[in-house]
């Protein structure tokens, strides 16, 4: 029993070939455009992969680097210990033999060679010099901090500076000592150095006012020159080297030094470290 025309069939017939033939092309495209998606999300997780290696190494550098540069500052003040104890040993022994020696001599001289004593008394004086010159040097190579504390070579540093420089130096300190470690206490005493040659090179100041404060956790030194002011433009600029090598410094106890200045007025550093060294 025919239900449809043949014509209407064949018509049918041709119509569901085409439709088959546009399906079959579909699915081919739609194979070829899935291909397509899954090498390009290949890439993509390539390149993402790359990228990731590419961090991953910087940061390992980064890394690399600061662990160098804190090697490099212990170093440098193992080298300086060692030189300042070379030198005031070893020159400081010689030197007192010499003055021993010198005495003697001046203890046989006659009263009437008023010229030979009138020199080995100038000799005498000359030693007395070169001992001080001595201390001075190995005292400015390694101050003892060990021997000191923070506190009274703080004083120390400051008492010279004013000397030195004729900039008045005031300082301040909430306890008599510290209780942050000799690494830490190195730490704040070199970054105090270079903050004050700063101040001679920089500020044109006539004075200088640093605190020490210490609380249960940190440890805060604050010097405020009355100088030029820094800018922010000095402050932020990659060029100067001076103030990120404090800040590198500081970070390495995982501290912090922040500055500040007001134009024609003043600049504040405060450096802060962690009493705990930054481990716990
Ligand atoms: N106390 C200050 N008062 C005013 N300006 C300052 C002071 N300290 C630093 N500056 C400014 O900030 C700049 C950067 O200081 P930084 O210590 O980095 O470099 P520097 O002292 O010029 O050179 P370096 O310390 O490397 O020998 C200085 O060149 C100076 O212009
Ligand atoms: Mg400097």
């Amino acid at each position: 029993m025919e239900l449809l025309p043949s014509t209407e069939q064949n018509n049918l017939t041709r119509q569901f070939h085409t439709s088959q033939q546009l399906i079959a092309e579909l699915e081919t495209r739609l194979t070829q455009v899935t291909a397509q998606l899954l090498a390009a999300k290949a890439n993509l997780a390539s390149e993402s992969a790359d990228h990731q290696r590419t961090e991953d190494e910087f940061r390992r550098s980064t890394e690399q680097l600061r662990e160098l540069s804190a090697r490099l500052q212990s170093v440098r003040e193992e080298e300086r210990t060692r030189i300042a104890r070379a030198i005031h040993d070893e020159l400081g022994q010689t030197l007192t033999g010499l003055k021993m020696d010198v005495a003697w001599l001046q203890s046989h001289l006659e009263p009437q060679q008023p010229a030979l004593l009138a020199k080995t008394q100038a000799m005498s004086d000359l030693i007395d010099t070169t001992v001080q010159m001595v201390r001075r040097i190995s005292t400015e190579l390694r101050p003892g901090i060990l021997d000191l504390g923070l506190v009274a070579t703080i004083e120390w540093q400051l008492q010279e500076f004013q000397t030195r420089t004729g900039i008045e130096s005031k300082f301040s300190s909430d306890s008599e000592e510290t209780i942050l470690d000799d690494d830490g206490s190195t730490v704040v005493f070199r970054i105090l150095q270079e903050i004050l040659t700063n101040v001679v090179r920089h500020a044109q100041a006539t004075q200088v006012v640093v605190t020490l404060e210490e609380t249960a956790t940190f440890l805060t030194l604050q010097v405020r020159d009355n100088g030029r002011g820094m800018t922010e433009s000095e402050i932020h600029s990659p060029k100067s080297i001076g103030l990120l090598g404090m800040q590198e410094r500081a970070r390495l106890r995982a501290g912090e030094v922040h500055f500040h200045g007001t134009p024609g007025q003043e600049t504040t550093v405060t450096v802060r470290l962690p009493l705990d060294g930054g481990n716990k």
